[in-house]
């Protein structure tokens, strides 16, 4: 058994069910992600762009305050839109760095190095296609020179409250003091805006969910109906927390081939999909501190929507 029919089992025989956010991305649900970026209600792309752009330059500063070089190391870069604003900065200004993409898609890895190349001729480029939590273990391996870390979008907030931690912990252990991490995170706001942006009008985030199930009858021979789900997005302004989940139109069974078994859904019975949660000052000081970090410094869009900041080792 591969590690999604694995990790699908044990998500759908736990109470209350859930799916790995890991697996969203797929060829399909690349392009999906991409077209939620443009959507008029998903505001994080557009605000993370503009503090890259009105703020790269003393972004580079903090890199690297002597003039060094580095290993630019991205965490999740997908299609590396908003990462080639910083990269084609560097290269203008000729600062000696390499960059190394690691994210589980081959298919948007792909695309990258195409566009990149393209692009950017002449840019040292190093692909990995693995899990970032495996590529943790490898980042020692360019620590030849100082390693700055990105974790852009929101994929932060991607993780449950102690998954990031663990994270987080983790990173700490590979990267070195002179290292430095580049975290996007989204802000609390508005309750309206935050719902509007998992719960869009023409309904990308809800094909972005479903094409789960679809990827699962594809890759797992399942037998899911898509149309026996619909899309519920939730926030709660006290955590922070967005979540989605797919929930059962009816009481229904689905049989997945390559599980060889069964799942019996009840009529309302959810299976949660995803959180982004929404950080303030005080929960990423909180985070960063109960990680072993302190924040270097903060970029923030006009509207103070967004935030990227710079974490270095306590
Ligand atoms: C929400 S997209 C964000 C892409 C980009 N950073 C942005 O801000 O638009 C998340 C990306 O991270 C990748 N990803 C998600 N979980 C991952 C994991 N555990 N290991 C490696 N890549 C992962 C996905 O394939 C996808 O390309």
């Amino acid at each position: 058994m591969n590690s999604f029919a694995e990790d699908v089992l044990k998500g759908l025989s736990a109470n209350p069910r859930y799916l790995p956010s890991m697996y969203f991305y797929d060829e399909a649900g690349d392009r999906l992600f991409k077209e939620i970026t443009k959507l008029e209600e998903y505001y994080l792309t557009r605000c993370e762009e503009e503090i890259l752009n009105n703020q790269k330059e003393k972004m580079l500063q903090c890199f690297s305050p002597d003039g060094a070089g580095f290993n630019l190391i991205e965490l999740g870069p997908g299609d590396g839109l908003k990462s080639r604003i910083l990269l084609e900065y560097l290269k203008k200004h000729q600062v000696d760095f390499e960059y190394f993409p690691i994210d589980i898609s081959d298919n948007v890895l792909s695309l990258l190095e195409k566009n990149l190349s393209r692009k950017l001729p002449g840019l040292k480029i190093h692909s990995m296609n693995m899990d970032y939590f495996k590529a943790l273990d490898e980042l020692h391996r360019f620590t030849h020179k100082p390693s700055i870390v990105l974790f852009l979008g929101s994929n932060i907030g991607n993780f449950k409250h102690q998954e990031s931690v663990n994270f987080l912990k983790a990173l700490h252990e590979k990267i070195d003091d002179d290292d430095r991490l580049l975290i996007g995170m989204d802000l609390k706001k508005d309750a309206k805006l935050i719902l509007a942006a998992y719960d869009d009008k023409k309904g990308i985030t809800r094909d972005f969910n479903l094409n789960y199930l679809e990827r699962i009858n594809r890759e797992l021979r399942g037998e899911f109906l898509p149309e026996h789900f619909f899309h519920k997005a939730v926030y709660d302004q006290e955590s922070g927390e967005a979540k989605s989940f797919l929930v059962s139109k009816c009481k229904h069974e689905v049989y997945i081939g390559a599980l060889d078994q069964t799942f019996v859904f009840d009529k309302n019975e959810a299976i949660f999909m995803e959180v982004s949660k929404k950080f303030d000052g005080y929960s990423i000081e909180q985070l960063a501190a109960e990680t072993g970090f302190r924040v270097e410094q903060y970029f923030y869009d006009n509207s103070r929507y967004f935030t990227n900041v710079i974490w270095r080792k306590v």
